[in-house]
């Protein structure tokens, strides 16, 4: 079987072939991404809405992306596992950057780390330095969605796009191998792509990118709270999965399951061996004394 893809891997599929990139919290969702050829299983912190729940990705520690990054990394055989460093975990120096860097590869099992915005540069190149590979990632970044006053597109006017694409070339020049482009106008991610020496990844950025990252659960119709235009669903596995835990609960509440096959029998004689070691009076109280 060939080796786990590396980040150079990835850098250098730039221009050979695209790159698949899919969500991925938990070890059943890694191994069956994996089974579907994910190049790139990215531990993102969007698993706040989509696992725990929150109406953003602002309340997730590093704490809960180490302890979902343990069990993508565990199993994980092929792709290049990425953990999202959460909001507030390499903003405040450098040093923290790279203390809590170096946690998601140590402890948790990561091979590289991604880390939203151009805003903290410092944090980046302190990383990469430390011989973390990066993954960047700019447009809509949710960490920043206050700012950007909710989930919208971001780039629309030349001069918006021109700070974008200054972002993604500062990014790559300070040494991601890769950078996340995430909604932005199609026209632009092209031209991003064009001039970037490191793949992009798009998510609800066209078709010009070099990859394409989708959460896992809305590929598969797992999660609806949220659904961006930007997905494609390729199943409905949320319409099945209900139907079949429907069909599990009608089964139990009229005693159709489990049924005598999905039980266990006791060796001959066993069972009248019990029934002489039990008192005959089970409560053992005897009769009343009185
Ligand atoms: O957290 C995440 O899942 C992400 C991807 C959608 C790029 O950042």
């Amino acid at each position: 079987m060939p080796g786990r893809h590396t980040a150079p891997d990835i850098r250098a599929m730039k221009g050979a072939r695209r790159i698949v990139v899919l969500t991925a919290y938990d070890a059943s969702a890694a191994l069956l991404a994996e089974k579907g050829g994910a190049d790139v299983l990215l531990v993102g912190d969007s698993l706040g809405m989509v696992v725990l729940g929150q109406p953003d990705t602002l309340a997730v520690t590093m704490d809960e992306v180490v302890h979902h990054t343990k069990a993508v990394a565990r199993v994980s055989q092929s792709a290049l596992v990425v953990a999202d460093m959460p909001f507030g975990s390499y903003q405040e120096s450098p040093a923290q950057a790279v203390r809590n860097a170096v946690r998601l590869v140590s402890e948790a099992g990561a091979r590289a780390v991604k880390v939203e915005g151009a805003a903290h540069m410092d944090a980046v190149r302190a990383i990469v330095a430390a011989g973390i590979p990066v993954m960047g990632h700019v447009g809509l970044t949710p960490q920043r969605l206050a700012e950007f006053g909710g989930f919208k597109v971001q780039g629309r006017t030349a001069a918006a796009a021109a700070v974008i694409m200054e972002e993604a070339r500062s990014l790559a020049e300070a040494g991601c191998f890769s950078v996340v482009l995430e909604c932005l106008p199609s026209p632009l991610a092209g031209r991003i792509t064009a001039a970037l020496p490191v793949p992009t990844i798009g998510i609800g950025a066209g078709p010009e990118c070099d990859g394409q990252v989708l959460v896992f659960h809305d590929v598969l119709g797992l999660f609806d709270r949220f659904t961006p235009r930007f997905v494609k669903r390729y199943a409905d596995l949320g319409a099945a999965a209900t139907e079949a835990l429907t069909a599990y609960a009608a089964e139990v509440r009229d005693g159709v399951f489990p049924g005598p096959e999905h039980g266990y029998a006791m060796p001959g004689g066993e069972l009248e061996q019990l029934g002489k070691a039990l008192p005959s009076d089970p409560s053992g109280l005897g009769d009343d004394p009185a």
